[in-house]
């Protein structure tokens, strides 16, 4: 008897000990688990089994009476960098890229003019036609702004590739900066055949991208609705205040955003970049995530987004020749944009992974660089197999 009533009184101190452990586990981990678990969940559910975006209806419907977005003035602009050296003809541009920079950045915008954002390079070196253009709004620090506003009419003397409005350069203006792309190309570079974006400190592997975008245009003549990038698909709101993405529920109250490629770099064709232009003026622009808001764009206009494994998100991709064969995107160069763009120009691409030996040993490399547990946010463990 005695003996029976330690054996149950033992067999519930175990039962409560572990509740309490898991009751502990899920206190403290809650707002992680909530985060990359629960909020995943609801929003693949929402996306899978509920599937309906009546939000996307409730935004143009009440929109579209009104512009919704302000257009701030020009101070820095280039009406005809779109235009062939006549000046008057339009030029035949392949790729229109927008690189979002910020006023102080001119060490970062240097480093891209001298690389992957040398138009004449791509010109004399790929033979097409490639226009590069840094997006900014002035300098956030009043005591600062002049004397910046200065040496930008001065940068912008000897590049000529500055596009400027009047909002403050800041993270939550960033959907502005979008809107001021989007319009900017429908009014000057509308023939241009795709359009890019991009932050200042992404490598872009220029040759691989023409060369993408070339193939493109030869399998399908006239590439319409592409929308290409890495894409975060159901990804649900942040709705913890500490983080910068915060978006409250009186913002966005549905739980999962539309599928969007992650800003940092991603191409659309021309039909899509006009699209998007004709959505931005009915949506509610208050959203401040760029991307996100660009995502809700494309899905009013019917644009899906297309995957693809060399466009790195926000990831940092690892320096090696096998990866430099592949890569299109990567993101988190402000300082070595040069080194990577000189290792990358010359592997040229396919040499390293010429003949069946060099592609199994290329292969090889790859999934030992890309197919680790925990190693996330850049080319997924698929690409080391493309
Ligand atoms: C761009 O490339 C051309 C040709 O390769 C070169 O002459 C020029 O110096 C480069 N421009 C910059 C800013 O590095
Ligand atoms: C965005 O720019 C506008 C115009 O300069 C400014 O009034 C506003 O405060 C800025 N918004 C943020 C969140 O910085
Ligand atoms: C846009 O949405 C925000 C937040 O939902 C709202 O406060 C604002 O009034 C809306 N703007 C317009 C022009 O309808
Ligand atoms: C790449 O291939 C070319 C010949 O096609 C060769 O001359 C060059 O040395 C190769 N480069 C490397 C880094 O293997």
């Amino acid at each position: 008897m005695f003996m029976n009533f330690r054996r149950i009184h033992k067999r519930q101190c175990v039962h409560l000990l572990i509740t309490a452990m898991v009751l502990c586990v899920l206190t403290v981990c809650w707002e992680e688990l909530d985060l990359h678990v629960v909020s995943h969940m609801r929003s693949y559910s929402y996306r899978y089994l509920i599937n309906r975006y009546d939000f996307l209806n409730i935004i143009s419907s009440s929109g579209s009476v009104v512009s919704r977005s302000v257009t701030y003035p020009c101070l820095i602009n280039h009406p005809s960098k779109c235009r062939a050296e006549n000046g008057k003809d339009w030029d035949d541009v392949l790729l229109l890229l927008f690189v979002k920079s910020s006023p102080e950045n001119f060490k970062r915008r240097q480093a891209i003019r001298e690389t992957w954002g040398n138009e004449s390079f791509v010109w004399s070196e790929l033979g097409v036609s490639v226009r590069l253009l840094f997006v900014m709004g002035v300098y956030s620090g009043v005591a600062q702004r002049f004397r910046l506003q200065q040496a930008l009419q001065q940068e912008d003397k000897t590049y000529e590739d500055l596009i400027q409005q009047d909002f403050i350069n800041t993270f939550h203006n960033l959907t502005t900066k979008l809107i001021m792309q989007f319009h900017w190309s429908y009014m000057y570079c509308s023939q241009a055949r795709f359009l890019m974006t991009a932050d200042d400190d992404i490598f872009v592997h220029m040759p691989n991208l023409v060369r993408y975008l070339q193939h493109l245009l030869v399998s399908q003549p006239g590439t319409k609705n592409l929308w290409v990038g890495h894409v975060h698909k159901g990804a649900p709101p942040v709705r913890w205040k500490g983080s910068k993405y915060f978006v409250p529920y009186d913002l966005y109250p549905w739980p999962s955003y539309p599928d969007y490629t992650a800003g940092a770099g991603y191409v659309v064709s021309g039909n899509v970049a006009a699209k998007i232009y004709h959505a931005t003026l009915v949506l509610n622009s208050s959203l401040y995530i760029d991307d996100v808001f660009m995502g809700m764009c494309a899905k009013v206009m019917g644009v899906f987004p297309m995957q693809h494994v060399y466009f790195s998100g926000e990831g940092k991709a690892p320096y090696h020749p096998c990866i430099y064969d592949h890569m299109i995107t990567s993101h988190g160069h402000s300082t070595d944009v040069r080194s990577l763009w000189r290792a990358a120009i010359d592997f040229p691409a396919s040499n390293s992974s010429r003949g069946f030996l060099g592609n199994l040993y290329c292969t090889a490399i790859r999934v030992m660089l890309l197919c680790r547990p925990y190693y996330q946010n850049t080319y997924s463990c698929t690409a080391a197999f493309t």
